[in-house]
């Protein structure tokens, strides 16, 4: 951990014109600097430095940010190894935060973990190429799979010799503690004859690579080609302190550069189909190496793009596993497109029946969208079935509904609707309401954590977060991945068979506007409280008198926008305007802390970006508040600048509540039902009576 201090000296000491100039050359345009983009093919220069800003930014592909976040996309390193690298430029002296000797321990157990694996790594590769038996049985079995010898060395292939324990032996000798080669699970201890042998005796090995480079465990394959038998074709190293199955990804080491270049990622199933991917000049794939997609593999493909394309083999069952995995991918935010392959070929059979132009032409001309493979998939058969039909939309309104970004799921909601010949309104309201029933669903489990806290027992877990904080010995690859898709068979019924039936003849009925736009307003309007935090979050507003002591105190602006919602029992919508909302919270009274600078340099590039744009937009406040003649600074005008703005939110929340109950008493079954109608004309009222009580607070906004 690199300490506060040092993060606020390296991010106060990081010029983003320096750091750019590194890697780009620049020339002066005006106020800024601008140059060809590193990040994609640029012909014309689209990359722009701001100085003042100290932020920079692609205007044809949007990548950019500050030092830090231009430092992790151009070199893929994570936030702290980004600092790391910008103290050294700066020279300045990175200061670790002190750790515990629990920490101490454990950082070099994992430190002899790591050299341990990083000695069996080099063995194994030299066994296969040094020895007379590793050539001939090791490189002769990959050889005459069809892999090329740039191939074998570029995924560092080994093998483990046929004898009880040469590993074991060679290690010891070597000087490493037996300990490690045991807790590595390289080695193995048989409890009751004490003896030691060895995992990979006789495989041959493919090692496994964090996203830096750092061998964290293997996986050995029996040589013969029948796995039928008794013998188990994979070996895999067990969990340990460095090597937590759920998070790594077969490849992803090797894939990283490519995927940004590509702004694409393919996803496969085993090691052997990404070398083949690669052999065949892909090298943009990962594999999930045989076990479901887990969130913290979703996360690790996340920070190198969105785009996905998921690989199968044509296997129906293999298919309909895989439905957690698609959604799970849609629920974190993915573009999602699949693939199939012809009858019985996976990445790496197929690779070896064609030409390399012959695959990439296949790869890219057969993704499609995760719509169009469910509908292709089981359309046909599904066609003069109504009930296979009806199974097959909520199967996909259930994909629908777990996508985050309102934007996004509208754009789908539309395809779904042109695909299936449907109403696009039905398939809205169906996704609205299942939705609505995750929302409920989400709130019980919160409850009933909450209770079983209180009473002291474990609570049961959600799911909804991954709560591992480290591997579990002998945890089996399972991963987080509730709040998706249940199992096929038990797609909860959004829409009804007669609903789809009707829809699909085309006959229902007509209403309701896009509230894409309305919505998009909303957030604006929001953004606006949300910038009011980005820039004087921590800033004291007016003093308050503390409700239980009567004293005095200052009250920061993140404080009162906190007590504004409560009162009003308000939640941000955004989730990005949450967390911002809710970091602020958590770190103002930190002595020397500045929201403008956690936010701008956060390490979540969507925070960052957000409140780069937040706070340097000299537009919107302006608009709201042109009429005096001479402006204050913002600093100066804060307790009549945020109250404002939280009054003009609270009125945009009024003004769609008043919007949603009049589309409501439009509807001709609210028109029949004398008591709905009766009640929503009496909400209706006590809203506007709100929108006046508001409006006189601004004073300047005239409603009748
Ligand atoms: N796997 C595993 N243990 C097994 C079988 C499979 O760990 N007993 C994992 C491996 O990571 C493997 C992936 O699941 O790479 C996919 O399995 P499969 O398609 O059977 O293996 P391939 O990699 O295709 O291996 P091969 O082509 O050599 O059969
Ligand atoms: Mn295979």
């Amino acid at each position: 951990m690199i300490d506060r201090l040092t993060v606020d000296k390296i991010l106060d000491a990081a010029n983003i014109v320096d750091v750019v100039s590194d890697f780009v050359t620049l020339k002066r345009a005006g106020a800024n600097l601008k140059g060809l983009c590193p990040f994609h093919d640029d012909r014309t220069p689209s990359f722009m430095v701001s100085p003042s800003k100290n932020i920079c930014k692609c205007f044809a592909c949007g990548k950019g940010g500050t030092p830090v976040h231009f430092i992790m996309e151009h070199e893929q390193l994570s936030y702290p190894d980004a600092l790391r690298y910008l103290a050294k430029k700066y020279h300045i002296e990175v200061k670790e935060r002190e750790q515990t000797d629990e920490e101490k321990a454990e950082q070099s157990e994992r430190e002899s973990l790591f050299a341990v694996n990083e000695w069996a790594n080099e063995w194994f590769q030299a066994q296969m190429n040094d020895t007379v038996d590793g050539r001939a049985i090791g490189l002769a079995y990959f050889r005459q799979r069809g892999f090329r010898d740039d191939i074998i060395k570029k995924f560092q292939l080994g093998f483990c010799p046929d004898k009880f324990d040469a590993q074991w032996q060679a290690g010891i000798a070597a000087g490493y503690n037996g300990d490690y080669l045991l807790k590595t699970g390289l080695c193995i201890r048989n409890d009751q004859s004490g003896k030691t042998y060895d995992r990979f005796r006789n495989r041959v090995i493919f090692p496994i690579h964090t996203v830096s480079g750092k061998v964290v465990g293997f996986g050995g394959r029996v040589l013969d080609s029948r796995t039928k038998g008794v013998q188990v074709k994979y070996q895999n190293s067990p969990e340990s302190s460095i090597y937590s199955k759920k998070r790594e990804l077969y490849g992803l080491y090797l894939a990283k550069q490519a995927i940004v270049k590509n702004e694409l990622c393919y996803l496969v199933e085993g090691y052997t189909d990404v070398m083949a991917m690669h052999q065949m000049g892909v090298e943009n794939v990962v594999a999930s190496s045989g076990t479901a997609l887990t969130a913290e593999q979703i996360h690790a493909i996340h920070r190198f793009t969105e785009n996905i394309v998921v690989i199968y083999d044509g296997d129906a069952a293999g298919i309909k596993a895989s439905q957690r995995g698609i959604d799970l991918l849609l629920a974190e935010g993915m573009n999602v497109k699949l693939l199939l392959l012809p009858d019985g070929d996976d990445p790496d059979s197929f690779a070896r029946k064609h030409t390399s132009t012959e695959y990439q032409e296949y790869l890219r001309e057969h993704q499609v969208d995760f719509i169009h493979f469910k509908t292709d998939l089981l359309l046909q058969e599904a066609q003069n079935d109504p009930i296979k039909l009806s199974r097959l939309v909520n199967n996909i309104v259930q994909s629908l509904s777990v996508i985050p970004d309102d934007i996004t799921r509208t754009f789908y909601i539309k395809e779904t609707a042109h695909t299936l010949d449907m109403d696009e309104r039905l398939i809205t309201s169906a996704v609205a309401k299942v939705r609505k029933q995750q929302r409920e669903d989400r709130q019980k489990q919160k409850e009933r954590e909450r209770l079983s806290a209180e009473r002291g027992g474990a609570a049961a877990p959600s799911g909804a977060e991954s709560q591992a904080s480290g591997p579990v010995d002998g945890a089996e690859a399972g991963g987080s991945q509730v709040s998706v898709a249940p199992e096929d068979d038990e797609v909860p019924e959004a829409l009804s068979v007669d609903e789809i039936t009707r829809a699909r003849n085309g006959n229902s009925t007509q209403s309701q506007l896009s509230t894409t736009k309305n919505d998009l307003q909303f957030l604006q309007t929001e953004a606006l409280l949300v910038q009011m935090i980005v820039r004087h979050g921590e800033k004291v507003m007016c003093d308050v008198e503390d409700e239980e002591t009567g004293a005095e105190r200052p009250m920061t602006v993140v404080e009162y926008i906190q007590y504004a919602l409560e009162a009003d029992e308000l939640q941000l919508r955004s989730p990005l305007h949450r967390q911002i909302l809710t970091e602020a919270l958590e770190h103002y009274r930190e002595e020397g802390f500045r929201c403008d600078r956690y936010f701008e340099n956060h390490p979540d590039i969507a925070v960052s970006n957000l409140a780069n744009e937040l706070a340097h937009d000299p537009e919107t406040l302006s608009k709201i508040h042109s009429k005096g003649a001479v402006v204050k600074p913002e600093e100066e005008r804060l307790l009549e600048l945020v109250p404002h703005v939280m009054t003009d939110y609270k009125l945009a929340i009024v003004d769609e509540s008043l919007r949603n109950i009049m589309l409501e008493l439009r509807k001709p079954e609210t028109m029949a039902d004398k008591e709905l109608s009766t009640s929503l004309l009496k909400r209706y009222q006590e809203m506007k009576q709100v929108q006046r009580d508001l409006g006189k607070q601004c004073g300047d906004r005239v409603i009748q």
